[in-house]
């Protein structure tokens, strides 16, 4: 078994442990990296996106499968229901997120760009 990372032993959470595997993960990470800004590439219903716990949370997916619009513009989430290619061309190239989550369709060299220009920690894909 893969050691834990020490960074991450060191932080206890209150996790509700009924959570998805990816909100207690995310959770875990954003407390840890004290993360003020995260975004997540494929939303589908917002299972994880709605319950991570960062301040400012960006969402995008082509079509998403929830009624977003009453989500957006409110405690801090912003929605963009287009492909992440659409959302990376129209956004700042300078812009960066503390937390990523890809769970969206996307190849791999296209996440390494996405890491190197846009973010702090990634989470790739199941
Ligand atoms: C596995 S689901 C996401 C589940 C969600 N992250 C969660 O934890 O509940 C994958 C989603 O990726 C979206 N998707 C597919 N292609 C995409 C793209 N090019 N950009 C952004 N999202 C995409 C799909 O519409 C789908 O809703």
């Amino acid at each position: 078994m893969a050691p834990t990372p020490p960074e991450l032993s060191l932080v206890t959470t209150t996790a509700d442990s009924s959570a998805l595997f990816s909100v207690r993960r995310l959770n875990r990470l954003a407390e840890a990296l004290s993360c003020r800004t995260y975004l997540e590439i494929g939303v589908f219903k917002g299972e994880t996106f709605l319950d991570v716990n960062v301040a400012n949370r960006v969402g995008v997916d082509p079509e998403f499968s929830f009624a977003w619009s009453s989500h957006h513009g409110k405690d801090g989430i912003q929605l963009h229901q287009c492909p992440s290619d659409t959302f990376f061309g129209s956004i700042d190239p300078a812009t960066t997120y503390d937390l990523i989550f890809v769970d969206g369709c996307i190849i791999l060299s296209k996440l390494i760009a996405i890491s190197c220009m846009h973010c702090v920690t990634v989470i790739p894909a199941r």
